[in-house]
């Protein structure tokens, strides 16, 4: 452990001197960028003249003020194991280093340093950015009716939440107002994971029926529609109700129609018998 760290020093020192010595070409080198998925990998390819013969290799990454040494290789002698080992692998051939299993942390400026036997070593800067797709927000509605002069008399606290994405987003609602609404946002970084989890609160005042989603990185929620419970089940309700008070009304009179226009029992003393139809008017004449 020890030593590990002494040769690291050392690399770093060596490092430091070698790129600050005169002659440098590297500073005019312009930075790569890189992407990153968290949980996957990513190679990060040095620019370097393969034409060249190139003995040596270091991939560092800038922490504070000091380099950390990640990987890369070196046809003379074996190179300090690091906590990157297991997850890095490098390929002389085409100067690259994969790392695998990327987390949060490993966002930031690396710095990759390549050494040629003829030519003065070259530094070139890379920046890796890491992003973690947002789960798919869970879109909540609450409406309350308000006292006030809002047209709808109702207010809704909609609230979005989204979870495991990198880096921190801000939460959209398209179909909203901003002007229409007040909002609130609490959101939490994990401290192991580095991702957060967002949960934006909005108040509407209804206005007319509008249909909202929300998104947060990239990622949007299901649609809800707002603001409608009022007029529109209003209206069913009334028209339901009229039907129903109508059917009730037509069954009633069929009733009482049934009652008064029942076809009189067959009498045979009758002498009415022959005739083939009792009606409504024959009914006073029955009694
Ligand atoms: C690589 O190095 C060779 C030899 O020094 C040089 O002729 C060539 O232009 C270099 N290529 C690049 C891309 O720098
Ligand atoms: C790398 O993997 C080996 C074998 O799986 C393990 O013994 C070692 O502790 C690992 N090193 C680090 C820094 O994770
Ligand atoms: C190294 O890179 C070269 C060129 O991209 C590729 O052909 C080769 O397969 C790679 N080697 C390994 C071990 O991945
Ligand atoms: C990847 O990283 C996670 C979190 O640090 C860890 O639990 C897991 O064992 C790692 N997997 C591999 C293959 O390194
Ligand atoms: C949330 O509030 C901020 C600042 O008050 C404002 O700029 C933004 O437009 C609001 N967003 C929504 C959806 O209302
Ligand atoms: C988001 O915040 C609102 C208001 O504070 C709360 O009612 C809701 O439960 C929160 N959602 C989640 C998923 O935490
Ligand atoms: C909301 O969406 C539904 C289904 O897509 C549609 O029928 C309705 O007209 C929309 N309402 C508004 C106010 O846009």
């Amino acid at each position: 452990m020890k030593g590990s760290v002494c040769s690291l020093l050392v690399l770093v020192i060596t490092s430091v001197l070698l790129t600050a010595s005169p002659g440098d070409s590297s500073t005019e080198a312009p930075v790569r960028n890189f992407n990153a998925v968290l949980g996957q990998s990513v190679t990060l390819r040095c620019p370097g003249n393969l034409s060249v013969h190139i003995f040596r290799l270091y991939l560092q990454m800038q922490r504070g003020q000091t380099d950390y040494f990640i990987n890369g290789f070196d046809t003379a002698r074996s190179l300090p194991v690091t906590e990157y080992m297991n997850r890095t692998e490098v390929n002389q051939t085409d100067l690259s280093v994969t790392m695998s299993n990327i987390t949060v942390s490993d966002e930031g400026q690396y710095k990759c340093i390549v050494f040629y036997t003829e030519m003065p070593n070259e530094e070139h800067v890379i920046n890796l950015k890491v992003t973690a797709m947002y789960s798919v927000p869970t879109l909540m509605a609450e409406c309350i009716h308000v006292n006030g002069p809002a047209t709808g008399g109702k207010s809704c606290q909609l609230s979005c939440s989204s979870t495991g994405g990198y880096p921190w987003s801000e939460v959209e609602w398209p179909g909203l107002h901003p002007s229409e609404s007040d909002n609130e946002t609490e959101s939490f970084q994990d401290p192991h994971s580095k991702t957060w989890t967002i949960n934006q609160t909005v108040t509407y005042y209804c206005d007319h029926p509008t249909n909202v989603s929300c998104s947060i990185g990239r990622t949007v929620s299901h649609t809800i529609t707002i603001c409608e419970a009022d007029s529109f089940p209003l209206r069913v309700n009334i028209a339901i109700a009229f039907v129903v008070t109508f059917v009730l009304f037509l069954v009633l009179v069929l009733v009482l129609m049934k009652c008064h226009c029942r076809r009189p029992r067959p009498n045979p003393e009758d002498p009415a018998l022959g005739v083939p139809l009792a009606d409504c008017h024959s009914q006073p004449q029955k009694s």
